[in-house]
């Protein structure tokens, strides 16, 4: 469960499927193959699985398995928007979408929705950087320290990139432990502004923001360097105001070629990036994905148990459900 679960139940985001007054909700999902098709051979009864959020709609994009780059107004998504979710003890889903997980990560499965919102935003920026003929990242900042802001530390640290992670909670902070424990910077806005952070630690080659909170992106162009690309991955289902200085920052996207990308999750070459990054993390910072997990809940009687602990800040950084 995540931030956008909490939306929806507050009514703030996402909708029923057509035809039913109520959404099964659920997204970030991990299970179990239990039957397949005469012609299915992708996967096999037993096998681990998890599934992609995305489906299809009618633009090009969609045609080519490009879900996530829809430019339908309309857009589907499985516990999200007009699909229901896996929050269940049994779901049904074309093998197209359903990517398997190795045993070895089954314990970490959970964590692979997520981990591709991470993956595809990382990506992106790579992608946009082969403009320039040659781009070697070097430093990179991540605002938020939230589950995306924890796994996008991991994949930047696990390409090498000197990191610094900003978020508000001063330490004592288990989450500034855990960027630690990967060997990246954690830095609170309470004691460092994230313009006085960059001008430490910076400037950055690539930023990617998922604090959640839109007012954010404005310092992250600002603490973004020349030819950088920011990456936005909040979803702000709200209505904020504020006040920024744009001429300054335009002036400095505009002289420092800088780029700006949003990125909504995801289609399932991500997933598959995102277990290859999730076996590298076991293999680099072993116990560490576990550590993510603090927040069970047994049995999907006790729901009310999840967004208890999805909405009070008792620290918890992923509430997940026990389902079987
Ligand atoms: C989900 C994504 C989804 C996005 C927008 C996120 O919470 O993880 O899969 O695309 O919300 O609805
Ligand atoms: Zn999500």
């Amino acid at each position: 469960m995540d931030g956008t679960d909490k939306e929806i139940n507050a009514a703030e985001y996402g909708a029923a499927p057509p035809g039913y007054d109520f959404l099964v909700i659920g997204h970030e999902g991990f299970g179990q193959v239990e039957a397949v098709g005469p012609n299915v051979t992708e996967v096999k009864p037993g096998d681990y699985v998890v599934a992609t959020v995305r489906r299809p709609g009618n633009s090009i994009y969609d045609l080519i398995g490009t879900n996530d780059m829809t430019t339908d107004d309309t857009y589907y998504e499985r516990g999200i928007n007009l699909r229901h979710g896996y929050l269940t003890e049994h779901y049904v889903d074309d093998v197209e979408f359903i990517v398997k997980v190795p045993k070895g990560l089954k314990h970490v499965g959970v964590l692979l929705e997520p981990t591709t919102v991470v993956e595809k935003g990382i990506h992106q920026a790579y992608e946009i950087q082969r403009r320039l003929k040659v781009w070697r990242p070097r430093k990179a900042a991540v605002m938020g320290a939230g589950t995306i802001g924890l796994l996008a530390t991991m994949v930047l640290r696990l390409k090498g990139l000197d990191v610094t992670t900003f978020a508000r909670t001063t330490k004592p902070y288990l989450n500034a432990d855990l960027i630690e424990e990967l060997g990246a910077r954690y830095i609170s806005t309470k004691e460092t502004s994230i313009l006085d952070g960059a001008k430490q630690y910076g400037p950055f080659d690539l930023v990617f923001e998922g604090t959640g909170n839109s007012g954010v992106v404005f310092d992250s162009m600002q603490a973004l360097g020349k030819n950088g690309v920011l990456v936005l991955a909040s979803v702000t289902g709200g209505d904020k105001m504020i006040q920024i200085p744009a001429d300054r920052i335009n002036l400095e996207f505009v002289l420092g070629n800088k780029v700006m990308v949003g990125t909504v999750n995801a289609n399932r070459e991500y997933f598959e990036m995102g277990v290859g990054d999730m076996a590298q993390a076991e293999a680099e910072y072993p116990g560490w994905l576990s550590k993510l997990l603090t927040d069970p809940v047994k049995g999907l009687e006790n729901y009310s148990e999840l967004f208890k602990k999805l909405t009070s800040p008792n620290g918890a950084i992923k509430v997940f459900c026990e389902v079987a």
